[in-house]
C-alpha cells in the first residue's frame, strides 16, 4: 500500500510541483497517474522512494512513512521503471538485471533463473541479449530490460514513469499485457504515469489525474470516462479516432 497523506513539494521558491496530495494506491492495486506535461506526476512518483522529499504531509509506504526508512533500503524493495532507463553502461544486460538480487543476498543460480525467465518475458531471448552492453540494444529493448530489472528482486510495488514509451504498437501491446496480469496475478502495487488513454484504461484500477500540482479525480475507468469532473478530465482521457 501507499499512501500520500497532504503532501505538498515545492521545488525552488514558487508554484508547488505537487500541493496537499492525497492519495491511497491499495494492495494490489493498480493506479494510473494522467495529466498534462509538468504538473506533477514524476515528482509524485519519486516521493514514494525518496528520490524527492516532501515539504509537508507524509508517504506511507505498507504502513511506514518513508522518512522513517533507510532510502536505499526503500529504493530496493521497490521496483522502477523510468523512461530514460538509466541503465549502468559499463554493465551487461545480465548485470544490470542481477544487480538488486545480488545486493540482496540471491545466490547465483537463482540471480539467472531469474534473469533469464524475466528476458523471455519482455520478449528478448537471453542467449542473445544477456551478455550484451545497453549502448548495443536499441532504445526500446533497452525499456525492456529496464523492466526486467525493476522487477527482478520480485518488489511487491512497482512505480513507472511512462514505462511504454518508446516501444512499437505490438511490443507496446504485448508487454502491457504481459505486466498487466502479471501485476494482479502477483498482487503488485503500482502507480504509473502515462500519457496515454488508453493504457490508463486497460491497465488501471483507479485512474487519477492531476492538474497543476493538484489531483483533481480519483476513480475507476468507468466513473472518469462517465462523470469526468472537468473539461481537462474529459480532453485527457478522450481517445483520439483517426481522421
Ligand atoms: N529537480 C527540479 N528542480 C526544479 N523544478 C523541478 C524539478 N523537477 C521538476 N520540477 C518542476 O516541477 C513541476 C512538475 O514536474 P514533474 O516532473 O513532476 O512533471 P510531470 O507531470 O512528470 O511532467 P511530464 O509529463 O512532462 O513528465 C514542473 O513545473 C517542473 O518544471
Ligand atoms: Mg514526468
Amino acid at each position: 500500500m501507499i499512501e500520500f497523506r497532504g503532501v505538498t513539494k515545492t521545488y525552488n521558491a514558487g508554484q508547488p510541483a505537487v500541493e496537499d496530495l492525497d492519495l491511497e494506491i491499495g494492495e494490489g492495486e493498480i493506479v494510473a497517474l494522467v495529466g498534462t506535461s509538468g504538473c506533477g506526476k514524476t515528482t509524485t512518483l519519486k516521493m514514494v522512494n525518496r528520490m524527492v522529499e516532501p515539504d509537508r504531509g507524509e508517504v506511507r509506504v505498507q504502513g511506514k512513512s518513508v522518512m522513517e526508512m533507510d532510502p536505499i533500503s526503500l529504493r530496493r524493495s521497490i521496483g522502477y521503471v523510468i523512461q530514460e532507463i538509466g541503465l549502468f553502461p559499463h554493465w551487461r544486460v545480465a548485470a544490470n538485471i542481477e544487480a538488486v538480487p545480488k545486493l540482496l543476498g540471491w545466490e547465483a543460480g537463482r540471480r539467472m533463473e531469474r534473469r533469464d525467465a524475466l528476458l523471455r518475458m519482455v520478449g528478448l531471448e537471453p542467449s542473445a541479449y544477456a551478455s550484451k552492453y545497453p549502448d548495443e540494444l536499441s532504445g526500446g529493448q533497452r525499456q525492456r530490460v529496464g523492466f526486467a530489472r525493476a522487477l527482478a528482486a520480485d518488489p511487491s510495488i512497482l512505480l513507472m514513469d511512462e514505462p511504454f514509451g518508446a516501444l512499437d504498437p505490438i511490443t507496446r501491446r504485448r508487454l502491457r499485457a504481459e505486466l498487466g496480469s502479471l501485476c494482479r496475478q502477483l498482487k503488485k502495487t503500482v502507480l504509473f504515469v502515462t500519457h496515454d488513454p488508453v493504457e490508463a484504461l486497460l491497465l488501471g484500477d483507479r485512474i487519477a489525474v492531476m492538474d497543476a500540482g493538484r489531483l483533481c479525480q480519483v476513480g475507476t475507468p468507468r466513473q472518469i470516462r462517465g462523470q469526468p469532473a472537468s473539461e481537462l478530465v474529459r480532453e485527457l482521457m478522450t481517445i483520439e479516432a483517426p481522421a
